[in-house]
């Protein structure tokens, strides 16, 4: 067999080189560029004539980005290629160690993610969020409504604190992979989320973003300080080279197949064997509904469609599945629901918001009266707001935006360890754990949730959809296989 992978390249290196000569790049005596696995030309900046695909891969790594006045970071050097396209802490680690040792310069350490660089600027240097925790400062301009209080990171914050003049909050984000982007982005189909940017998902973790293109822009602008835009052309190669990038050939063959608009569309699955097999009758009853992987759109990035038989009416996009923290504690003893707490550098990234609600834009609903109406003032303490940032509608007692987030894809998750937009289950082990206490702490605030039952409206509700901790085993194997 390996005679036959070397072929390609061959072919696709002659081809290459015939475009450059048709093209009239090809000077005599020029060699024929080596090329990758993917029929690409391996240095840091693409050649002309190189596929859209190839181009985009190119700079996806490329750390000079001529002409944009950068500051030296690539997209790889987050997304990292070896590691399913996306940060570890332990490598952040790593790369930190290396460079205090070697003395050469790592542009994934730059001030602006430092935790210390609202304070330090330039000289910042306490990179504890990127090495603790693998995760990387966003910025987010706070609603007119949402103002950050002066407690710090205190918890609790206390009555006395006051309004800051802040007007930007800073998130810190776990690098999230890039693989099967293709058909994670903004699906067009319900749910409908009510409110804010790209009410059927979208990118980013919070799914604020439309398109790759667009994101591009932001991380350009952002995490890697370009002071000029790139063209167009630029953008959309770099969308091409990512929309074609998948966690494995049968979500290559079902995002074909869903851009061709083929019904019904191919099912994604590996083979399945008996453990795998019940571990995915679990998924389907006890996470599908938010995770899809069932009919309509398999990317398991799509709530199951109100239209599934069996279905409850409740289903809406976006969730806070209380990942943030602080995480809830319950004040009856013994506990209901216990949550492991967060670490302490994990802590340190809470911050305390006031949103006030004035029955107009942007939160948008009268306030004061008895649930579902929003109180006209809220005081939030969190490590992330979540879709809140992009609204300011809080709404205890309604379906608010706060901590809401868009629901990740789970194809190849057995290689992107840790979970979670903020890094803080370490392995599968732990989420499955959190998600325990999760279900408990649903059943308590709501014990005829739709997701707790999948016999919606029976009374008294019978609470079946919770995995038991007889079928973790078989959940795993499910989760490690898929
Ligand atoms: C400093 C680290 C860093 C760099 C450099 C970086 N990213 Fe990201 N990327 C992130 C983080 C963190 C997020 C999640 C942000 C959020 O949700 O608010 C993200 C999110 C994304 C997403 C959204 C994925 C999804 O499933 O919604 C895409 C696509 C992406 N980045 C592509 C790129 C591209 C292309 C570049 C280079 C132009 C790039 N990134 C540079 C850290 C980085
Ligand atoms: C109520 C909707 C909902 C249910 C039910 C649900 N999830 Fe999630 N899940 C989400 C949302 C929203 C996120 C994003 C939250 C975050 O990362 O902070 C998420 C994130 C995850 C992640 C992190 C992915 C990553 O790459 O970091 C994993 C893994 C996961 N869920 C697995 C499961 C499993 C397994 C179940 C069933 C036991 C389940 N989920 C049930 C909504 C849900």
């Amino acid at each position: 067999m390996t005679h036959r992978r070397h072929f390609r390249p061959i072919h696709a290196a002659l081809l290459l080189a015939a475009v450059i000569a048709a093209c009239g790049g090809g000077g005599g005596g020029e060699e024929t560029p080596l090329l990758d696995a993917e029929g690409c030309t391996t240095g840091a900046e693409p050649l002309p004539g190189e596929s859209a695909f190839c181009r985009g891969k190119a700079n996806f790594s490329n750390r000079t980005l001529a002409g944009l006045g950068a500051n030296g970071r690539s997209c790889a050097d987050c997304h990292m290629p070896a590691e399913s396209f996306q940060l570890t802490p332990a490598t952040a680690q790593a790369r930190l160690a290396t460079m205090t040792a070697t003395g050469v310069d790592d542009p994934l350490f730059r001030a602006l993610d430092a935790d210390d660089f609202r304070v330090n600027g330039a000289a910042a240097h306490d990179f504890t969020n990127l090495n603790q925790n693998g995760l990387v400062r966003v910025t987010i301009p706070l609603p007119a409504n949402v103002k950050l209080l002066d407690c710090g990171a205190t918890v609790p914050c206390p009555a006395s604190a006051r309004a800051t003049s802040e007007t930007v909050a800073d998130i810190w984000r776990s690098v999230p992979s890039i693989l099967d982007v293709r058909i994670t982005g903004p699906d067009g189909l319900g749910p409908v989320w009510p409110r804010g940017a790209n009410p059927s998902g979208g990118y980013q973790l919070d799914g604020r973003i439309d398109t790759l293109q667009n994101q591009a822009l932001a991380a350009l602008r952002s995490h890697a300080g370009a002071t000029i835009d790139p063209p167009a052309a630029f953008l959309d190669d770099l969308a091409a080279f990512q929309n074609a990038k998948f966690s494995s050939n049968a979500v290559r063959v079902l995002a074909n197949a869903m851009a061709s608009g083929v019904s019904p569309l191919p099912d994604p699955e590996p083979a399945l064997d008996p453990l795998e097999a019940a571990g995915k009758l679990v998924f389907d009853r006890a996470c599908g509904q938010c995770h899809g992987n069932q009919a309509g759109h398999p990317s398991s990035s799509v709530p199951l469609l109100l239209s599934t038989a069996g279905t409850p009416t409740g289903i809406v996009r976006y969730h806070d599945v209380a990942t943030a923290c602080p995480r809830p504690v319950d004040n009856v003893s013994p506990p209901r629901f216990d949550f492991k707490p967060c670490s302490a550098s994990q802590m340190k990234n809470v911050r305390t918001y006031e949103i006030t609600n004035s029955g107009v834009a942007p939160s948008g609903t009268p306030c004061g009266g008895a649930a579902p109406q929003p109180p006209c003032v809220t005081r939030i303490t969190t490590s992330d707001p979540g879709r809140l940032l992009l609204t300011g509608y809080p709404a205890p007692g309604g379906p608010g935006d706060i901590q809401h987030m868009d629901i990740p894809s789970l194809r190849g998750l057995s290689r992107t360890a840790p979970y979670f937009s903020n890094n803080t289950a370490a392995t599968l082990e732990e989420m499955l754990d959190h998600y325990t206490q999760f279900f408990k702490r649903v059943q308590v605030q709501n014990p005829a949730a739709p997701l707790l039952t999948t016999k919606p409206g029976v009374t008294p509700p019978v609470i079946d959809r919770p995995f038991t901790q007889s079928e973790v085993p078989a959940l795993l194997a499910y989760l490690r296989k898929i």
